[in-house]
């Protein structure tokens, strides 16, 4: 049995290979290792995963269909754990080709080939951004407030989240869908509000706070996260779709206020207007995963920024 995880040299990418190879599964991960970040980071995540064991490394680009046919023909992979993608909200309205191009074509190549294959489990990483701004909270999967994404990468990740019912339907391919909510901890993504706050705190940066503070967010610590993930790899079900959250909702002054505390620092605060494309609110549901995945997050805000921040300071990513 082998797993292709695609976005393998990133944050949650990384996470996920590190604990299918600590279990002993053969892995095999494709990442094309861009600079929306600094690469070495990446190139850090890499080094740390091939000393795990059973690990191939294909760089190369989801969009480049030849490249994972021979991939498949050469690994013959039986899983997919789909998580490349273009993230974050604002670079999406900036530039959307970009978006589509990998969020939508690069999935689309992957149900292809997995619709030919022998693939017994594809989990497909979607995004609670499809939530948009729904006032149904928490958000349960069947909320129709995603058929109306407010950026553009919601609205590629809902574009693949309906493909993916596609090649269900028409070729029984068995697809878990997941959704997460604002994932932090160790390896986490430089671009996301908890790396830049420690980072500000730590540094004595200015922290920017878009809007008044109110905008609330179902923080979620990767370690939490990683479990139900595998969970969902290892019980395919059919078609479902699945909140992997905290479930608790944390707004921006309660989360500054637990940063000022793991770092011990005044923080530096510059308010600006809400951003485009920004939601008011993030908080899942999550009774569904516990139930089928047995997802059952632990962490609180508090103790995992704490972990997040000791990694953080031994990394050296408090320098200047
Ligand atoms: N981090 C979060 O809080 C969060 C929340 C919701 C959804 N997600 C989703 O989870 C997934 C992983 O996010 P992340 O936070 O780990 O981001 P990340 O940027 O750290 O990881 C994505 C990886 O995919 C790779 N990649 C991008 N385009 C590619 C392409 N065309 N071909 C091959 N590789 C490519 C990148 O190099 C990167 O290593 C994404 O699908 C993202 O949309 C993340």
């Amino acid at each position: 049995m082998s797993t292709l995880v695609t976005g393998a040299a990133g944050f949650l990418g990384s996470h996920v290979v590190e604990t299918l190879l600590r279990r002993g599964d053969t892995v095999v991960g494709i990442d094309n290792v861009n600079d929306y970040y600094p690469v070495h980071l990446k190139r850090n995540n890499l080094e740390l995963l091939k000393e795990l064991g059973n690990f191939t490394f294909i760089e190369g680009d989801i969009t480049d269909l030849p490249l994972l046919e021979d991939s498949f023909r050469k690994f013959k992979p039986t899983r997919i754990a789909h998580i490349a993608a273009r993230a974050g909200v604002r670079p999406s309205i900036a530039d959307p080709l970009l978006y589509s191009d990998t969020n939508i074509t690069g999935t689309l190549n992957l149900l292809e080939l997995s619709k030919q294959g022998d693939i017994e489990s594809f989990v497909l990483t979607s995004s609670s951004s499809v939530y948009g701004n729904s006032t149904a909270i928490p958000f349960k999967e069947e909320d129709s407030a995603t058929d109306k994404p407010i950026s553009q990468y919601a609205a590629t990740k809902k574009a693949t989240e309906l493909l993916a019912y596609t090649y269900f339907h028409l070729y029984g391919l068995p697809i878990n869908i997941i959704r997460p909510f604002t994932l932090y901890g160790p390896r986490g993504r430089p671009d996301m509000a908890p790396w830049l706050f420690l980072k500000a705190a730590l540094t004595g940066g200015v922290i920017k706070q878009f809007g008044d503070g109110s905008t609330r967010r179902d923080y979620t610590f990767i370690g939490d996260f990683v479990p139900g993930f595998v969970a969902a790899l290892d019980r395919p079900m059919g078609y479902e779709i699945f909140n992997l959250g905290n479930s608790e909702t944390v707004s921006l002054k309660e989360m500054l206020q637990v940063v000022s505390e793991v770092t011990g620092k005044e923080l530096n605060i510059e308010l600006l207007p809400m951003q485009p494309g920004d939601v008011e609110c993030t908080n899942a549901d999550i009774s569904k995963a516990r139930a089928k995945l047995g997802y059952n997050p632990q962490t609180p805000l508090k103790e995992g920024m704490a972990i997040f921040h000791d990694w953080f300071v031994s990394e050296g990513h408090h320098n200047l």
